[in-house]
């Protein structure tokens, strides 16, 4: 077995049973006091001017966290502009030099914890366990990126002939457009920024638009920590500045995760542009599934399906949605579910007794409500949560559902929330299963829970799914030990946290000298 290590460590994690460290914790996470409650348009490291707009906490649907000040069209392509010019002094920057800064990114984070934690929960609903995840998994990123930057971009003296030098390097490619979700305000968003960066390039980033705070709280910290303001320009605003940004010509690259429908969109918009053919690196959406067979767990199945569906309010793009259990164990394997759903608490994410938060928006709400509504006429509804009432009861909550399906197939479309499907097999059709999971054309997570290693191998073989989880859950892929992203509708690769993913940010070259 090989180990691919580079040297550097993944951040200290914190036992949330032990009192006195949640404690400090939760003194720590104030949600109501934000450290930074204005997000602006940055370019050449000036900041410009935009459309105010209040962001709304979904937690309570009426406490404002803060101002966004969305650019207009002609800010986004100055901000492009601003990157292009900045280019060419970052792309000097040493490999090595870029490698610190990153480090410097990460030590940052690591102080700024508790004011992120806070942001997190108050603009993006996050709750502590997925707050604290979420900066360690940004500063896993800064880390792993900073030591991936000193092995990848060392230039290599390729074998050749007697009397002559071939030298193989990689390089920035220009300017990369940077296009984050709003489930990962920070660990995604600081993910694509930074190895955009470390590859030699200069960033324009684009925030979610629901979540703009986060990232001008991080971008903050990336200049203080070393990144120049014509390095890296942030330009919030809606889907139009996304395409703005796609479609302007001095763009050389664009990282995006999200929607599969926006995937598409911007394939299409790049491939329709006139000049040099821009590469796009997509992790985009899934209809994630696990296979449970007669010799699971039962116990064991129930505990990683709730953590997988449910966690985050199942707006990870990892979560599960699918669950195919053998006919035989069906009955208590979904009892059990629906009974560990039932004690799971929606609430004040900033509350260490709360497992679950909002759903991000009204529009997320009423989407999955909608969704709901057609499975209570066409499907069985087998479990329905509560949510919240009282001051919080304006949120945007969602709560856990169970559906029994009558066949997979019924589920066609990535549903972005906590709702679990389920359907029940028979032995004799592991076979069609896995047809099954592989028609719906998605490729990123996969379960399985089965005690014959034949049908995970065979499972894993079968299907080109990304990231494969074998008698466990299917979310939180740790930066550096799994690599994360997936095929088909589900993206492009490279894979993040991964040590394939800087070089694609890169170009290489060759410079063969007759000695
Ligand atoms: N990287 C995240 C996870 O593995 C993606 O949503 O859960």
């Amino acid at each position: 077995v090989d180990l691919y290590r580079p040297r550097r460590a993944n951040s200290r994690g914190l036992e949330f049973g032990h009192r006195a460290a949640l404690a400090a914790l939760v003194k720590g996470v104030d949600a109501t006091a934000v450290p930074v409650a204005d997000a602006r348009p940055v370019a050449g490291g000036k900041a410009l001017q935009g459309t105010a707009r209040p962001v709304v906490s979904p937690v309570d649907g009426k406490t404002v966290v803060g101002t966004v000040h969305e650019a207009a069209p002609d800010t986004a392509d100055a901000a492009v502009e601003a990157a292009a010019k900045g280019f060419a002094a970052w792309s000097r920057v040493v490999p090595e030099e870029r490698a610190r800064i990153l480090e410097r990114i990460a030590d940052a984070y690591e102080d700024k914890q508790d004011d992120l934690m806070a942001l997190l929960a108050a603009e993006g609903g996050r709750t502590l366990v997925d707050g604290l995840a979420e900066v360690r998994e940004a500063i896993d990123f800064c880390r792993y990126y900073g030591a991936e930057t000193r092995r990848v971009f060392v230039e290599k003296v390729m074998p050749g002939p007697t009397g002559e030098e071939n030298r193989y390097r990689h390089r920035g490619r220009g300017v990369f457009v940077c296009i984050s979700p709003w489930n990962f305000p920070l660990a995604i968003f600081t993910g694509q920024i930074v190895a955009a960066l470390a590859a030699g390039n200069a960033v324009v980033a684009k925030p979610a638009e629901q979540t703009p705070l986060v990232g001008a709280f991080a971008v903050r910290l990336m200049h203080e920590a070393g990144i120049p303001g014509e390095a890296l320009q942030i330009v919030p605003g809606d889907g139009a500045v996304g395409a703005r940004l796609v479609g302007h010509r001095r763009v050389a690259g664009v990282a995006f995760t999200g929607s599969t429908e926006t995937g598409g969109k911007i394939n299409r918009a790049l491939a329709a542009k006139d000049g040099p053919i821009v590469p796009l690196i997509a992790e985009t959406g899934g209809i994630n599934s696990m296979i449970v067979d007669a010799t699971a767990l039962p116990e064991q199945v129930a505990d990683d399906v709730v953590m997988s569906a449910f966690r985050s309010a199942g707006q990870r793009c990892s979560a599960l949605r699918l669950l195919l259990v053998q006919e035989d164990v069906a009955d208590k394997v979904i009892d059990m579910i629906c009974g560990a759903a039932r004690e799971l608490t929606l609430g004040d994410p900033a509350d260490p007794a709360t497992d679950i938060g909002p759903v991000i928006d009204a529009e997320a709400r009423d989407r999955l409500a909608a969704h709901v509504a057609r499975m209570e006429t066409e499907q069985t509804v087998r479990f329905s949560g509560a949510t919240p009432d009282g001051p919080l009861a304006g949120g945007t909550w969602f709560a856990p559902h169970v559906v029994e399906l009558e066949s997979a197939a019924d589920l066609t479309e990535e549903i972005f929330g906590p709702v679990l499907h389920v359907v029940r097999w028979k032995a004799r059709d592991l076979d069609a299963v896995i047809d099954r999971i592989g028609a719906t054309g998605y490729g990123l997570t996969l379960g399985v829970h089965s005690r014959i290693d034949a049908v995970h191998r065979k499972v894993a073989d079968r299907l080109p799914v990304g990231n494969v989880y074998v008698n466990r859950n299917i979310i939180g892929a740790v930066v550096g030990t799994q690599p994360f992203g997936g095929s088909g509708l589900s993206g492009t690769g490279p894979k993040a946290g991964g040590p394939d993913y800087l070089a694609r940010f890169a170009q290489e070259q060759v410079v063969s000298i007759n000695t």
